[in-house]
């Protein structure tokens, strides 16, 4: 099934069904990766462009493209660019686009997706912008809580740290939105918490919410989502120094619990390593989940 729309920029743009249908094309596509691969998109090449630093993302479009067949080209870091020289996003979707027959492009403005989709005669894919969105980890985190707790209807999510600039806490509001009965706990310090633009979201579709700086307050969610503080976002570096470590997840914070817990990484201390060993930390487990999730993407869209 394609998707109903050419450019995948944000989670809103998600229906239940289409989502599900992500979902279902991700499944299929582990049964691919067991086979080694096949070649659905002999011929076909994705631009990775990021102009901000990533490993998993970038690392998991590419090993997802040629696992289906496909050619990768990238450029990397605004400085090595022509947007350097001053040259628009718009004008470079028009160049790229003419090489490549799928764009993923990671750029550090918020807006900066809209802008490129707007302008590209090819699909386009936001792999972050800024403090906006990233919904390609949405919907990795999104199959990852459907594999971890069998459900997706019902699910108590705590979701803690940055909340004020962690694109993937809110992407992953706006997808989890579609789902019956889904309750967030936010807990993050006061400088940090939801932005209105997802709590007016929650407040709107009826979608109940606790806000607290307190992480006791998620221990005992189904999902706890760590997430870094993002220190790329901070003007002045002593409140991020001052922000970075409110929150430290112990294994022994977690003894007895069964709370499945995420994080979309890379973790600077937030998460110890004590709980890598747990058998409901699903950190590792959501990363490569990244693979199928985008080789699903990539062929729905290229479809
Ligand atoms: C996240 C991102 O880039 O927003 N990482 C990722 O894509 N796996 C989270 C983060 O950088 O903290």
């Amino acid at each position: 099934m394609p998707l109903p729309f050419k450019h995948f920029i944000s989670t809103k743009q998600l229906t239940r069904s289409a989502a599900d249908a992500i979902l279902t094309k991700a499944a299929e596509m582990e049964k691919v990766i067991a086979k080694g691969g096949d070649d659905r998109l002999k011929g076909k090449i994705l631009a990775a462009l990021f102009y901000e630093p990533s490993t998993r993302t970038r690392l998991s479009f590419e090993t997802a493209m040629c696992r289906l067949g496909g050619d990768v080209i990238s450029a990397e870091g605004i400085q090595f660019s022509s947007m350097y020289k001053g040259e628009t996003i718009e004008d470079t979707m028009m160049i790229v686009g003419q090489y490549a027959d799928i764009i993923a492009m990671r750029h550090p403005e918020a807006g900066s997706a809209d802008r490129a989709a707007s302008a590209s005669p090819v699909p386009f894919i936001n792999a972050g912008d800024g403090p906006g969105q990233h919904p390609t980890q949405a919907m990795l985190d999104l199959y990852t809580i459907k594999k971890e707790c069998g459900k997706l209807d019902g699910i108590k999510i705590a979701m803690v740290g940055d909340l004020r600039y962690g694109r993937t806490v809110h992407s992953l509001s706006f997808l989890l939105g579609l789902y019956d009965k889904v309750h967030f706990t936010l807990i993050s310090p006061k400088e940090l918490t939801m932005p209105p633009k997802v709590t007016d979201f929650y407040k709107e579709h009826k979608i109940t919410f606790t806000e607290t700086d307190d992480i006791a307050a998620g221990l005992d969610c189904d999902v706890l989502y760590m997430t870094r503080v993002q220190q790329e976002r901070f003007t002045d570096p002593a409140e991020y120094e001052r922000l970075k470590l409110k929150y430290i997840l112990t294994a022994d914070m977690l003894k007895g619990r069964k709370t499945t817990v995420m994080h979309p990484l890379p973790r600077v201390g937030e998460i110890a390593t004590d709980v890598d060993a747990l058998p409901n930390a699903a950190y590792f487990r959501q990363a490569r989940n990244g693979v199928p999730v985008r080789m699903a993407l990539l062929d729905m869209l290229l479809g």
